[in-house]
């Protein structure tokens, strides 16, 4: 049987990747830090988390937890992140330290304990804004928009003629542009495993995540994913806080989706090599808040559009998966709609303790959100 390590195992992505593994007949074993601001200041153990996965609490950056954790793996899916792109803007030495250290001495670690593969979670976010066409059909790598720009509230990327650009689809082939702090981290990530695992004869594979939802996401991390952060708005009858004019488009992909994703990449001949993980289609996170209030019984919580705007965001991105089609034979199966709806039955009995306002007041005094 072969047995796998899953960093950060014991969150949202993880949880449902070790659950797929476990499955498909694979040993499973989790190391996680069981952060408060994910798991809450008691950091036990998940009641979502599969029983048959063994659980060892411990951080990535200490050597002696990750040498304990990598004892008889074959291979090791690297989940363990600080995700949060508004919050690694002010955070940095935390984020650097936990997503860079953190993989570094994953790598380290992995000289002396060699597997035979590994797989790392990467982010749409290197992409920095998502590829789009001007007025005159040329396809473009957009410029990041600047500060005065968005502080005439002008959100819509624009050519060189200040023409609107059309969102495209984005390829693995698109030059990364790095934005946030957190992007930095995931692009360091993703190079970091590859480079090391072509010099050590580790078979590797960044998976480049787009908008992971869906059930087990921490609800009461204000710097989670937009779609939880909006269910703990939602779930304590106040409305969803959208930034720009909400017409920025993103990519949702299912957790489930994503998991059956890690299980092909650990079992694909086609390695040392990057995917996009993405539903192929695009949505506006006006409509994603509008949609959760309904599908959540609370339609007249209509989103409350801020006009701010936060720093490191892009404007728009969605995956093109022609890649992952083609290569890794992934379809995505969970459509958004019975996403939502399934995501709203287990709202249904959670409870949320909303931050966002805390977390938006933190960026304003910052002055990251303005
Ligand atoms: C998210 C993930 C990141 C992942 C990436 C992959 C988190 C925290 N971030 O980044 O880890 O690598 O997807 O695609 O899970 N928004 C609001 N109101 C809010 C919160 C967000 O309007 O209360 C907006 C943001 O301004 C942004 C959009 O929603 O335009 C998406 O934000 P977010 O969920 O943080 O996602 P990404 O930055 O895309």
């Amino acid at each position: 049987m072969r047995r796998v390590l899953i960093t950060g195992g014991a969150g949202f992505i993880g949880s449902h990747v070790a659950d797929v593994l476990l499955r498909a007949g694979y040993e499973v074993r989790l190391l996680d830090n069981l952060s408060p601001q994910v798991h809450g200041p008691l950091r036990q153990r998940p009641a979502y988390l599969n029983k048959d996965a063994e659980l060892i609490v411990g951080d990535l950056t200490d050597a002696f937890s990750v040498d304990r954790a990598l004892r008889g793996v074959d291979m090791v899916v690297h989940l363990a992140s600080s995700v949060g792109v508004g919050q690694s803007m002010y955070d940095i030495e935390s984020y650097v330290r936990a997503n860079e250290l953190g993989t570094a001495i994953l790598l380290q670690t992995l000289t002396k304990r060699p597997v035979e593969r590994l797989l790392v979670a990467s982010s749409m976010s290197i992409y920095g804004e998502g590829l789009g066409r001007t007025a005159d059909d040329q396809v473009v790598s957009p410029e990041e928009r600047s500060i005065d720009q968005l502080k005439r509230c002008e959100w819509e990327l624009k050519d060189a003629q200040g023409r609107h650009l059309v969102p495209l689809p984005t390829p693995e082939t698109k030059q990364p542009s790095l934005s946030s702090i957190y992007a930095l981290n995931k692009y360091a990530q993703e190079r970091m495993c590859l480079i090391a695992g072509k010099a050590y004869g580790i078979a590797t594979i960044a998976l480049r995540f787009f908008n992971v939802f869906g059930p087990n996401q921490a609800l009461s991390n204000p710097y989670t994913g937009v779609l939880a952060i909006f269910a703990a708005r939602l779930l304590n009858d106040r409305p969803p806080l959208v930034f720009e004019d909400g017409l920025q488009r993103r990519d949702f992909v299912h957790v489930r989706d994503v998991a059956r994703a890690c299980r092909l990449a650990l079992e694909t001949d086609h390695v040392n090599d990057v995917f996009n993980i993405g539903s192929g289609r695009s949505r506006s996170i006006l409509s994603v808040a509008q949609d959760l209030a309904r599908v959540m019984g609370r339609p007249a919580l209509a989103p409350h559009i801020t006009g701010k705007y936060r720093a490191g965001d892009i404007r728009h991105c969605f995956a093109d998966i022609e890649k992952s089609r083609a290569i890794l034979g992934f379809e995505p199966r969970v459509g958004f709609e019975e996403g939502l709806d399934e995501l709203a039955g287990y709202l249904a009995d959670q409870v949320a303790d909303d931050q966002a306002e805390r977390a938006t007041e933190e960026l304003l005094r910052r002055g990251l959100v303005a």
